[in-house]
């Protein structure tokens, strides 16, 4: 299955995207995350991206563009993947129809994690992660087992740069203005499927499983 994952800053992609993942063995390539790694390993797209990230903007096409391109050719992902914050913009979203066109693929799904607004800035204010795994956890609707320790490995969690109520603003903002017009593009091609984002972890992953089934 080749799946795209939209919504807003904390509509649960990250959340849902490793049970996906696992349920059907796909690959989770969430831009967002790769950014973040090569922000603190400072490499030169890690350079380039963290301004424009700090603020709550997008990054240029280009370079979002150039990391998928490089990261759908690892063999974890031939099965098919998880697309987790990628296309953001209807030019990243016609680039990737041209990449999979290339070997005659295409999207099966676009899940459309339909929530409103007001809701996020607790998700987003209270999201402690794992930073090397990408776990994610909330001090209240997803608590690790012992304050501010990964439940995994035990090692320290922190709190994402762009996760305060200030640069939210900026980030829904973009995702407004900048990547609702890709939900449009995929409705028109026929692939979208909305979830209540707004219900429960548990709820959300059943709505997934039955568009998926
Ligand atoms: P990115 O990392 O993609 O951030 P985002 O889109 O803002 O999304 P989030 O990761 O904040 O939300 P999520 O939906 O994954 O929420 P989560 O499941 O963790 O991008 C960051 C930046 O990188 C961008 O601003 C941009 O600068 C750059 N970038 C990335 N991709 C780009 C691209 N393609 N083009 C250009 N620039 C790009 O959940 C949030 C919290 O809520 C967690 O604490 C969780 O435990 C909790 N939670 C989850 N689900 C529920 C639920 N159902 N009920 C209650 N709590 C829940
Ligand atoms: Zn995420």
């Amino acid at each position: 299955k080749r799946l795209i994952l939209i919504g807003p800053p904390g509509s649960g992609k990250g959340t849902q995207s490793p049970i996906i993942k696992d349920e059907y063995c796909l690959c989770h390539l969430a831009t967002g995350d790769m950014l973040r790694a090569a922000v603190a390993a400072q490499t030169p797209l890690g350079v380039k991206a963290k301004e424009a990230m700090d603020r709550g903007d997008l990054v240029s096409d280009d370079l979002v563009v150039g990391i998928i391109d490089e990261a759908m050719k690892k063999p974890s992902c031939q099965k098919g993947f998880i697309l987790d914050g990628f296309p953001r913009t209807v030019i990243q979203a016609e680039k990737l129809d041209e990449m999979l066109g290339k070997q005659g693929a295409k999207i099966d799904k676009v899940l459309n994690f339909a929530i409103d607004d007001s809701i996020l800035e607790e998700r987003i204010t209270g999201r402690w992660i794992h930073p090397s795994s990408g776990r994610s956890y909330h001090i209240k609707f997803a608590p690790p087992k012992v304050p501010c320790v990964d439940d995994v490995t035990g090692e320290p969690l922190i709190q994402r740069k762009d996760d305060s109520a200030e640069v939210l603003k900026s980030r829904l903002e973009s995702f407004h203005r900048q990547t609702k017009p890709v939900i449009d593009y995929y409705g028109k091609k026929g692939v979208v499927a909305a979830l209540h984002a707004e219900k429960s972890p548990k709820d959300v992953t059943s709505e997934v499983q039955k568009v998926l089934s």
